[in-house]
């Protein structure tokens, strides 16, 4: 800096420049955190919605799945936002003089959708599935944080570019095996609390070819899987709360349904062995999400970190 401020005829208008340069510098810092910051993005703020739907009320409270409502986050794209008709299937019995179901009853009689203001909403020239994240072990409070906490919705993350290649950079250390996707409180293996994955030996589907358990399986484990054989998964009607939920759409043909005991009850057992369990040896024990994860990452087919942070992948 001693130069700029010396003798020449120059030192004025060299400051001057320098200056400049300096607030071309801020403004642009400035813009880019204004860019990024929860203003701009809308992380954290409650929609001031038609109705004031609480998850932590249905979900926690009342036990009900995601998928009951969210029916196709695990075999398409969108996740979805539940008709009126799922809302109606108990607050046509329950509430049914409350005055802030009044949209809902509206919406029924009519025949109009509510109109919910959406929440996460990624740019059109941006490309997101939701299929593949769920079947590839990338659990929802991953993404959208400790949903059966929040009474009004929010974005817990900003959905920025930075934010997604953060993880396509390293997804070892957010996979989980795919029955624990629904599991909000899921925290990943400790020494304390450890995981048994075992692969089932088939072709097929990806994610389907690793069981994993969360008890000892040498301990007479009751989760111990069953073999799947190829083919549709039944839907269990059961854990997706009351009947007829939903928009009536039928399960695709390769369904995979996530629900944590999918594996069971499905009435089918792989005949090559009699009873179809996999024998508790065949397991390995994870106690750290670097272990689990770089195993779930080879069994899952995840591709390199280098290539699902190409452009195309989300840019196309
Ligand atoms: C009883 C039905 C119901 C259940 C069960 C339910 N949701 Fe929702 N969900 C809704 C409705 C209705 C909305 C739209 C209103 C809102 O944003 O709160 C919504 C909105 C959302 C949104 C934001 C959508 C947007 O606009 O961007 C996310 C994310 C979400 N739910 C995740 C979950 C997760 C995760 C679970 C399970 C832990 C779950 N939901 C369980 C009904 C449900
Ligand atoms: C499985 C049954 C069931 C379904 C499906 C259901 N609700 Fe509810 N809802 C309840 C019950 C029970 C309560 C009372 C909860 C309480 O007070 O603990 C409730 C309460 C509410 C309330 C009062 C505020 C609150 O959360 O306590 C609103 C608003 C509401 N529901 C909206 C909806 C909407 C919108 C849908 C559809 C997206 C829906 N509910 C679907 C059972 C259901
Ligand atoms: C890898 C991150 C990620 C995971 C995992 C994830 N979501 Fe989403 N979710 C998103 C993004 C990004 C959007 C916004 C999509 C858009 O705007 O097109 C979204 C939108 C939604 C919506 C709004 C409606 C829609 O389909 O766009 C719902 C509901 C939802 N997610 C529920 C879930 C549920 C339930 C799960 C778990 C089974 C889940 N999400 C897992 C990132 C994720
Ligand atoms: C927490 C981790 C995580 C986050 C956050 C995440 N992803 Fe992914 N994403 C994955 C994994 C794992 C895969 C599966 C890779 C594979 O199968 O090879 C994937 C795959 C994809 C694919 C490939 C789909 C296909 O059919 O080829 C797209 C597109 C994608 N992600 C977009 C996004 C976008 C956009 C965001 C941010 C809004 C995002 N992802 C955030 C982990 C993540
Ligand atoms: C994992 C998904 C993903 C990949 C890979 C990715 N992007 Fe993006 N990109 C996004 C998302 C999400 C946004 C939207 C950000 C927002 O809403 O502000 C975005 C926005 C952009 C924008 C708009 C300006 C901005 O920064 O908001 C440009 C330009 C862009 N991306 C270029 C690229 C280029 C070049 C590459 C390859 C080097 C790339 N992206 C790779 C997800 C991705």
């Amino acid at each position: 800096m001693a130069q700029v401020f010396d003798r020449s005829s120059n030192a004025l208008a060299r400051a001057g420049l320098v200056l400049t340069g300096l607030i071309v510098v801020a403004l642009g810092v400035a813009l880019n955190s204004l860019q990024r910051s929860p203003w701009v993005t809308k992380q954290g703020q409650r929609a001031d919605q038609p109705v004031p739907f609480s998850h932590r009320h249905h979900v926690e409270g009342l036990g009900l799945q995601c998928q009951y409502c969210h029916t196709s986050v695990e075999r398409a794209g969108y996740a979805g936002i539940p008709p009126t008709k799922t809302c109606m299937n108990c607050h046509s019995q329950i509430w049914t003089n409350a005055a802030m179901l009044e949209p809902v009853r509206q919406s029924w009689a009519t025949g109009q959708s509510i109109k919910w203001i959406r929440v996460h909403d990624l740019p059109d020239y941006v490309y997101y599935n939701h299929e593949i994240h769920v079947n590839k072990g990338i659990g929802c409070a991953t993404c959208h944080g400790r949903v059966d906490e929040m009474p009004i919705m929010y974005m817990e993350n900003s959905l920025q570019m930075e934010w997604c290649l953060n993880c396509h950079r390293n997804p070892v250390k957010n996979l989980r095996p795919t029955s624990e996707i629904y599991n909000m409180a899921w925290s990943g293996p400790t020494t304390d609390k450890p995981v048994w994955c075992a692969e089932t030996g088939k072709g097929g589907p990806t994610a389907q070819q690793v069981n994993c358990v969360t008890k000892d399986p040498k301990q007479g484990n009751p989760e111990l899987a069953f073999l799947q054989t190829e083919g549709p998964l039944p839907r269990d009607s059961s854990t997706n709360g009351v009947a007829g939920a939903g928009n009536g759409q039928a399960s695709s043909s390769t369904g995979t349904s996530l629900q944590p005991n999918a594996l069971h009850g499905a009435g089918e057992t792989y005949s090559d062995t009699q009873t179809g369990a996999i024998l508790p040896a065949a397991y390995t024990k994870f106690t750290s999400q670097q272990a689990l994860g770089t195993y779930l990452a080879d069994h899952y087919r995840i591709r390199r970190p280098n290539e699902l942070q190409s452009c195309e992948v989300c840019h196309r």
